[in-house]
């Protein structure tokens, strides 16, 4: 029995990457699916197709998260076309691909990783979190890293973000409770697209991690899908503002 029929589902950045796996990943449970993209317009009409093919509905969205009033018109236009928006997955992140030493930091990729990171996954949550308390609930599931275990000597400014994240993933807990639960998963490295075309991931970084970590491989994006359609479903029922960390050992003290 999927978990999740018939149910609504908002998932950021859904055109590739990790948010791609997880609207797929969602649908697979039952989920219509709202598919939320910046650039990535061929990759969020290649994903509706996916979710058409699992037999469930879905449309595609289209904002940068960095700003305010299009994360309004995105909100107003989601709950005008479902009739319950039951789960919102804010998956829109910036790791700072092309950096890659603490220091090669500028001033503009501090601002754009904490105005996509900080500020977009708060207005998101702000936005879509306070229209689910208007229908009775819902539930919210941030991506955040395990970089908030581990810091990123590689980004700071990364690191910050996600302990951003963190933060208003707590905050947001507290304010949306009981009728909203927010919660967010820390994953380690997945071998997104973005991650495998990074230099410092082909040139040593990926062979160092693998020897780091406990569980011995670097998962690709579908396998830890389980992890948000756990926090998104009702098996996670008592859990808000809590943290799920899934980066196959890498940050247990001692690895
Ligand atoms: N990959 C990893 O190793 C890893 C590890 C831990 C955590 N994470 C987190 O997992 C999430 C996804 O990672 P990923 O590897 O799939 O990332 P990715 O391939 O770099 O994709 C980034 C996503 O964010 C969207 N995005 C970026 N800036 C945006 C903006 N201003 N407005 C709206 N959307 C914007 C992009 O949308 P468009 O393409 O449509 O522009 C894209 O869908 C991120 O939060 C990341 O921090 C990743």
């Amino acid at each position: 029995m999927p978990r999740l029929n018939d149910r609504w589902a908002l998932v950021t950045g859904a055109g590739r990457g990790f948010g791609r796996s997880i609207a797929v990943g969602l649908a697979r449970e039952g989920c219509n699916v709202a598919v939320h993209y910046n650039t990535s317009a061929l990759g969020a009409e290649a994903v509706m197709e996916e979710i058409s093919a699992e037999g469930r509905e879905a449309f595609a969205v289209q904002a940068d998260v960095t700003r305010w009033e299009e994360i309004r018109r995105l909100a107003d236009e989601v709950f005008a076309k479902v009739p319950r928006l039951d789960i919102l997955v804010n998956n829109v992140g910036d790791v700072a691909p092309e950096q890659m030493s603490w220091r090669d930091v500028t001033e503009d990729l501090i601002d754009r990783v904490l105005a996509v990171d900080v500020k977009g996954t708060m207005l998101m949550t702000h936005e879509v979190g306070s229209r689910m308390l208007e229908q009775g609930g819902g539930t919210i599931v941030n991506v955040c890293s395990n970089v908030v275990v581990t810091g990123s000597p590689r980004a700071p400014q990364y690191a910050a973000s996600k302990y951003g994240v963190l933060g208003l993933t707590k905050s947001y807990a507290g304010a949306f409770a009981p009728r909203v639960r927010v919660n967010a998963l820390g994953p380690g490295f997945i071998e997104t697209e973005s991650t495998v075309n990074r230099e410092d991931w082909r040139s040593g970084r990926r062979e160092d991690v693998l020897a780091k970590t406990p569980l011995g491989r670097i998962p690709g994006p579908d396998e830890l899908v389980g992890v948000v359609v756990f926090l998104a479903s009702d098996e996670s029922s008592h859990m808000t503002g809590n943290f799920v960390l899934c980066d196959g050992g890498f940050s247990m003290v001692g690895a």
